[in-house]
């Protein structure tokens, strides 16, 4: 259990959980990489105070860089496109530890890079943004599956990992996350048999997990009955986000009935309530609080009429993606004192790259400017394979390589072959992509030839991270520092 921590932003009635107790010091896999109480810090800029809580967060966060560290003995092979042919049977942690030039080290075009301080930006920034609005965070993992982001994420303060499904649980699990979010109702009878075995034989494991119909519940209770569970699964109710929007129970007596569902067996406990302001249907300012503002009505609701228990030790609201985080922070300060310590949890996970697209017009930062800016993270590298016309050039990059479901990537700056020089790809437009091929268009008089290498900016970091399998991870000077590992 966390503790209750006091601070200049909490509300003077509200009960909140300490939302960051985790440490920030730079993880590293053997040495005692955290700093306990470095980081039971509720505001930023006050002192350090260790806590309980630091120290368990601690334990947690060692258990998952001890699971990451061992995915530096993999070794480098035909299956990680853009790597370089001579590394074969290395290791990741030898080609980390060679720090070798993304552009003149041996790796082959189309290679994606994500820059190492842009995501240490993010992941700060985002931290820091969640400590001064007393909101606990549990980044969506889905967006990188990537377990040595999400120790970075754990490092900087994330109270667990957001999952969509149960086979992200089973990657989480696989490296040591004890805190697990699943964004989600979970009906699939052997997925909850999984389920059941990983908290019966792991105490500490916490998983909290969406229902969203009652026969939802009848399904969960029937599958973990018949798994022989040790303790019941933690759930929350889901409230769509309005007529029209994705999963969710669209009314107050509809989320009632659930809970009550919930209430006659013993596999489940309601702990709270949730949902996705993302799909609020023409989602705007209004439209958002507005539902915002009927999920913590709800959370009132349900605490009046006892759901949670007596005398709970927990209740979580949460929501929240990277488009409308400002919104989650401003209505969840809104929380009326309940009958026991709120969990509000914000699951934003496209923020770790970020993008230069989708997420660049929507970030909430464009609307609070004082409180930080994301940086884009991704930049794929392609290379001039055809320039059969004085308009046109062709890329070695395509559908397989780029998110393309958003806007097409965008060419940025181009590498000159023959030089080495990075000049702004001025005049240079992607017009379309065929699977294996970026189709350029190039107005007159630009410089641009056969074996120039072209970067782009991508837009929506979930389809570009899927594409690839091991991701240098690459100083702005273009050394190559890790290798980040994803698992789709
Ligand atoms: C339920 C849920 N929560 C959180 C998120 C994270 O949102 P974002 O990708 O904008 O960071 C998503 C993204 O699809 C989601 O579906």
């Amino acid at each position: 259990m966390q503790q209750i921590v006091g601070g200049s932003m909490a509300t003077k009635h509200s009960k909140d959980l300490d939302p960051a107790p985790a440490s920030r010091a730079a993880p590293t896999p053997e040495a005692d990489a955290v700093t306990p109480g470095a980081d039971a810090v509720p505001t930023p800029g006050a002192r350090a105070v260790t806590t309980p809580g630091a120290d368990a967060a601690a334990a947690r966060l060692r258990r998952v860089s001890a699971a990451v560290a061992r995915l530096a003995d993999e070794r480098i092979d035909y299956r990680f496109k853009g790597l370089p042919p001579d590394a074969d049977g290395d290791t990741v942690g030898a080609l980390a530890a060679a720090r070798r030039s993304l552009f003149t080290g041996g790796f082959t075009t189309p290679v994606l890079a994500l820059s190492a301080e842009s995501v240490e930006h993010n992941v700060r920034l985002m931290e820091t943004y969640a400590q001064r609005h007393r909101l606990a965070f549990a980044p969506h993992g889905k967006t990188s599956m990537a377990p040595r982001l999400f120790e970075q994420q754990l490092a900087h303060g994330a109270w667990g990992i957001t999952a969509a499904l149960p086979s992200h649980v089973r990657v989480y699990r696989a490296f040591g996350i004890q805190r697990i979010f699943l964004a989600n109702e979970v009906v699939d009878p052997a997925a909850l048999r999984w389920l059941a075995a990983e908290l019966t034989a792991d105490p500490d494991f916490r998983l909290i997990c969406y229902v969203d119909s009652v026969r939802g519940v009848e399904l969960m209770d029937a599958a973990l009955r018949a798994a022989g569970t040790g303790r019941p699964i933690d759930v929350v109710v889901e409230l769509g986000a309005g007529a029209g929007a994705r999963t969710g129970a669209r009314t107050e007596a509809e989320c009632f009935a659930i809970a009550d569902a919930v209430a006659e067996v013993g596999t489940l406990r309601l702990v709270g309530v949730a949902g996705y302001e993302g799909e609020v249907p023409k989602a705007d300012d209004a439209s958002v609080r507005a539902w915002l503002r009927q999920l913590i009505a709800l959370v009132a609701e349900f605490d009046r009429a006892g759901r949670f228990g007596a005398d709970p030790s927990e209740i979580v609201v949460s929501a929240g993606g990277s488009a409308w985080f400002d919104a989650v922070a401003e209505v969840f300060a809104e929380v009326p004192e309940l009958s026991g310590p709120v969990l509000k949890l914000l699951r934003s996970g496209a923020y770790v790259s970020h993008d230069d697209g989708h997420y660049r017009e929507l970030t909430p930062f464009n609307r609070v400017p004082d409180e930080g800016a994301l940086q884009p993270a991704f930049r794929l590298w392609t290379q001039v394979i055809s320039r059969p016309t004085a308009e046109q050039a062709f890329i070695n990059a395509g559908k397989r390589d780029a998110a393309y479901d958003l806007h097409l990537p965008m060419p940025q700056v181009v590498r000159d072959a023959r030089t080495g020089e990075i000049r702004p790809a001025a005049g240079i437009t992607l017009t379309g992509l065929s699977d294996q091929h970026g189709w350029l268009h190039t107005e007159p008089g630009t410089r641009l030839e056969v074996g120039d290498w072209v970067g782009l900016g991508l837009s929506h970091p979930c389809t570009s991270f899927d594409k690839w399998q091991l991701i240098p991870l690459v100083e702005s000077d273009g050394t190559v520092t890790d290798l980040i590992r994803t698992f789709f």
